[in-house]
């Protein structure tokens, strides 16, 4: 069982930000990763479709025998984990919005967060700001239209730059200190973001802090690969493969599939 994958899933291809942080903690683990493109974005569907979707996508890698399941995606988390969790008995892992570490931290005691509106309106969301943020602003953003140009490929595109202004600068208005990517294409903005927030504007994501989660539950269950072999890796998309490839700079092995 140990040597069995970390199956990893996400509406599309911003999960592949996860997966890099999930590679390079645990080089020798095999892998699998679903971009379910042809449904992307879940962040404007219903609760219920995006739970249907995560079904689908948890119940295909069971069935290649993945030992645990991270949910790559905030809008799955947010919306589908607990129910997931509920209903097989593999370990997961999500990924929430880095609310915490930016409460903690804020000298302006506000904060801004970037993510979709799907995780932004779902309950877990809420529970988690309303925990950490006491005495803090924060103030939300939805990143509409954001993931539809990741995935067709025009994440350097002038109409990127044009979406990031409209949503980055009423937000600096408020003088937030943080802002807390909550969304996993987002890290592929990084070095845009960086270019347009004044340098007092920190950067979080939750890339790293996935891996390690990840590394300490296998750990706990005793699923830990401990052969030093190479490992297999296979990423999966049911949209175009290119972006998927171009994204990941050709160093994986990346496949299509129908599901
Ligand atoms: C989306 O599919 O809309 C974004 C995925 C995410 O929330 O990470």
């Amino acid at each position: 069982m140990s040597n069995s994958s970390i199956g990893i899933f996400d509406s599309g291809i911003g999960g592949t930000s996860i997966f890099k942080e999930i590679h390079a903690l645990l080089p020798n683990e095999n892998c699998i990763y679903l971009a379910d493109s042809i449904n992307a974005p879940y962040g404007n569907k219903s609760e219920i479709e995006i739970l249907q979707l995560s079904i689908k996508n948890t119940e295909l890698l069971i069935n290649k025998g993945c030992k645990i399941i991270v949910v790559a995606c905030n809008t799955a988390t947010t919306n589908a984990i607990d129910y997931l969790r509920r209903n097989y008995s593999v370990p997961f892992v999500g990924i929430e919005p880095a609310i915490k570490p930016a409460a903690i931290s804020t000298k302006t005691k506000t904060v801004g967060i970037l993510a979709t509106q799907g995780t932004l309106s779902s309950q877990l969301f809420h529970k988690t700001t309303d925990l950490y943020t006491n005495g803090i602003t924060v103030i939300e953003q939805v990143g509409d239209g954001i993931v539809p140009l990741i995935e067709s490929g025009n994440l350097y595109s002038d109409d990127m730059s044009a979406l990031l202004e409209l949503y980055l600068i009423p937000m600096l208005q408020y003088n937030i200190d943080y802002l807390v990517l909550g969304c996993t294409h987002y890290p592929y903005l990084i070095p845009m973001l960086t270019k347009m927030l004044p340098k007092e504007v920190k950067i979080i994501d939750s890339g790293l802090a996935v891996a390690k989660q990840t590394k300490s539950v296998l750990s706990t269950h005793n699923l830990l690969n401990i052969s030093n072999g190479k490992p297999t890796i296979k990423l999966f998309s049911n949209g175009n493969v290119d972006v998927l490839n171009s994204i990941l700079n050709g160093e994986f092995d990346v496949a299509y599939l129908d599901f």
